[in-house]
């Protein structure tokens, strides 16, 4: 087998080398910058010369910039003659511009993967797409691993009686979510209605099914941002008489107010992935991070070495998503 080398780019090295640590092996060396005029820079430093390259990059904010190093540091292998070249997403922002859904807008999502997929990956290990279907976007294959296992294994562990927990769908886009935690986890379900004013605003309606009155809540989400969507969901769930209110979600992109707005939410925890690096200032006493370097270091040994990454999950997930 082609020896398997490892590189991060610069928006989450410390996945990168948890990933590393998975497989006995060291993070690969390069120089990344940028010149004076604010231009990135990239030097692979260890010889790729017909090796299986991975580059891990989610491509979180600063967006913009960890895109175009991921799209230099493909060009950079691929240049020295890399066998093949794997573009690693724990997280691939700009996925919600997926459609246009009023006249003169863009598909961004697309955009971004014909860029990634022109700059030479071979192919795609992405994590919690927001929209499965994004797949397709990729004109090369992509590997689609699910955060819901670390997820229900994490609930699992609070040994929640059946009877009392209820999974809250944050809105309708996450009903397959929620029925399978719910079938993972017990308990009923209820579903919020949510209506989207514009990118930034949500309001927060009904709640549908349930009831969730003096039961433990659980919501699942692909992703928080602003927190708006969420945090709207737990305080209708609030008001409905929870007893207990816990969120959980795979990408914690945390931009603008979004830490105090869960700070003030009333919520009993919150956990998230590591996909996206939350730094020290973000974090707080009702924050969990948990890992999911082991899967992504499976899912890599898999790929290197021809193996399935559906057994990983079986059926169940591609079904739910
Ligand atoms: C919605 O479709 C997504 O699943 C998330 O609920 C949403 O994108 C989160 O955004 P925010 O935190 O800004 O409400």
């Amino acid at each position: 087998m082609r020896e398997l080398k490892i590189f991060s780019g610069r928006a989450n090295p410390k996945l990168a080398q948890d990933i590393c640590d998975f497989l006995h092996l060291e993070l690969g060396s390069l120089s990344l910058g940028k010149f004076p005029d604010g231009e990135n820079y990239c030097k692979i430093e260890d010889d790729v010369r017909g090796r299986d390259v991975y580059l891990i990059q989610p491509t979180c904010p600063p967006v913009n910039d960890n895109i175009m190093e991921l799209l230099i540091m493909i060009d950079s292998c691929k240049r020295a003659s890399a066998a093949r070249v794997t573009a690693v997403l724990p997280y691939y922002g700009y996925a919600r511009q997926d459609r246009k859904d009023e006249g003169r807008v863009p598909i961004t999502a697309k955009l971004v993967a014909n860029l990634i997929t022109r700059a030479g990956a071979d192919r795609v290990l992405a994590m919690d797409l927001h929209a499965p279907q994004i797949q397709g976007f990729f004109d090369v294959p992509v590997d689609h691993l699910y955060a819901a296992p670390v997820l229900t294994n994490h609930f699992k562990t609070k040994n929640f009686a059946h009877d009392d927990i209820v999974v809250v769908s944050p809105d309708e886009g996450s009903i397959k979510r929620a029925i399978g935690h719910s079938k993972r986890l017990g308990g009923k379900l209820a579903i919020v209605d949510k209506r989207r004013a514009n990118a930034v605003e949500t309001e927060q309606k009904n709640i549908i099914g349930g009831p969730v009155e003096g039961k433990i809540c659980l919501m699942f989400d692909d992703m928080i941002s602003t927190a708006g969507s969420i945090v709207g969901a737990a305080k209708l769930v609030h008001e409905a008489g929870a007893k207990q209110i816990h969120l959980a979600c795979t990408h914690g992109v945390l931009c603008g107010q979004a830490i105090q707005k869960l700070k003030d939410a009333p919520v009993d925890s919150i956990v998230i992935t590591n996909t996206i690096p939350l730094p020290p200032e973000k974090q707080f006493d009702r924050i969990e991070i948990i890992s999911i370097a082991p899967l992504l270091a499976e899912a890599i040994r898999r790929i290197h070495s021809n193996k399935s990454i559906s057994q990983m999950f079986g059926d169940q997930m591609a079904r739910e998503s």
